[in-house]
């Protein structure tokens, strides 16, 4: 039996429609809202901040860093002790929207006076949030087109120093509402429009061939895949075209839906190392294996031409054509432009298989053909 989860309600919205609605709704409820600090200038959201904390009690978490490590996670529980929680918002990219996720599936533990990171990084690595179920609804509202974490039920934690990445991971994470609201993208830089298109484009891609796909799953990712070839590029010439906008939103909410049946593959798990160790962006960091890896998986991806119909391309060198012509300008997709030299490789290829990712590809991937693969991409 073949199912489609879609277990958020999502809405396709403006920012005024966002706060009219949300204003009325939240009166009198305890909420915690998550943004990152540029996202509050850059919205303009600190009038309608100011407005919600008049009209409920408001706990604002501002500053979520880029790729959360458990020690932001055990920061922002501590900031949200004691609290009573109705509802939390997380307006922002993926990390804030992860780190949203994170606080609702461990707040249990703020339960414990003693609590100390480790106790935090413990109960990731064990997953014994999953026997302390939330009933917190989480309303997500993404600031970038590209991740897909405002419909899917997992957060990426990091451990930079251990060079570690864990998901928090439980269906009650999923976030009950995603508003999509085309203008929060416009004021993107390029460089971010770019590489969260690249992260929603291989996520639909990686969910078209996963060992876990379905013919359902496969008809949502063709849809982002065309939405994100066509229109990813016209966006990086004309950045505030609405238009161009909501449709790049569109491919990477149909990309997060697909991918939240599915899980990623091999591109997502070498580019876990890339960004830990190399700091290089997540979409960027998917985007350098993407054609190496679907030159390996060609021969096990069934109904192929339809996924290269959908790329708009015959041939995975005109998928890279298409790769390098998108970025350039922007940034060189190749290893060296991050300064990785040959010698790192190893080290990469070693960090590159995270489970449920790099064994759902439809190839068997060993370490050495990661090296290759890296090699050729240096
Ligand atoms: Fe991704």
């Amino acid at each position: 039996m073949k199912q489609l989860k879609i277990p958020s309600s999502v809405f396709l919205t403006t920012a005024a429609e966002f706060y009219k609605t949300s204003l009325n709704e939240l009166k009198g409820k305890n909420v915690v809202l998550f943004t990152s600090s540029s996202n509050a200038k850059r919205l303009s959201l600190l009038h309608w901040i100011e407005l919600l904390s008049e009209n409920c009690s408001l706990t604002w978490i501002d500053k979520i860093p880029s790729n959360p490590t458990y020690v932001d996670v055990y920061n922002t529980l501590s900031k949200i002790r004691n609290r009573d929680i109705d509802v939390v918002i997380a307006i922002g990219g993926g990390s804030t929207i992860d780190m949203a996720k994170a606080c609702v599936g461990l707040n249990y533990l703020n339960a414990n006076a003693m609590l100390s990171k480790n106790d935090v990084l413990h109960c990731i690595k064990t997953k014994d949030y999953l026997e302390h179920p939330s009933d917190i609804p989480i309303y997500a509202v993404p600031t970038t087109a590209g991740t897909g974490s405002e419909v899917t039920q997992w957060a990426t934690v990091w451990d930079m120093h251990e060079k570690a990445k864990y998901s928090v991971d439980a269906a009650f994470l999923c976030p009950k509402r995603a508003y999509i609201i085309p203008e929060y993208t416009v004021t993107m830089p390029k460089r971010l429009t770019l590489s969260t298109g690249l992260d929603a484009l291989c996520q639909a891609v990686e969910a078209y061939w996963a060992k876990s796909t379905n013919c359902m799953v496969k008809e949502l990712s063709k849809t982002a895949m065309k939405l994100i070839v066509e229109y990813l590029p016209k966006v990086l010439s004309e950045p505030e075209c609405l238009y161009y906008r909501e449709k790049v939103c569109l491919g990477s909410l149909f990309s997060g839906l697909a991918f939240s049946n599915t899980r990623t593959t091999t591109c997502h798990s070498i580019s876990y190392p890339l960004t830990m160790i190399f700091g290089i962006e997540h979409g960027i960091a998917c985007a350098l294996s993407l054609t190496k890896v679907f030159e390996i998986n060609l021969p096990a991806i069934e109904e192929v031409d339809e996924l290269f119909d959908a790329l708009g391309v015959s041939s995975t060198d005109e998928l890279q054509e298409w790769l390098d012509k998108t970025a350039s300008g922007i940034i060189d997709l190749r290893l060296s432009s991050f300064g990785i030299q040959e010698k790192d490789i190893p080290r990469i290829a070693e960090l590159s298989f995270t489970l449920g990712r790099m064994d759902n590809n439809p190839v068997e991937i060993t370490y050495d053909t990661v090296k290759d693969i890296l090699m050729d991409v240096l």
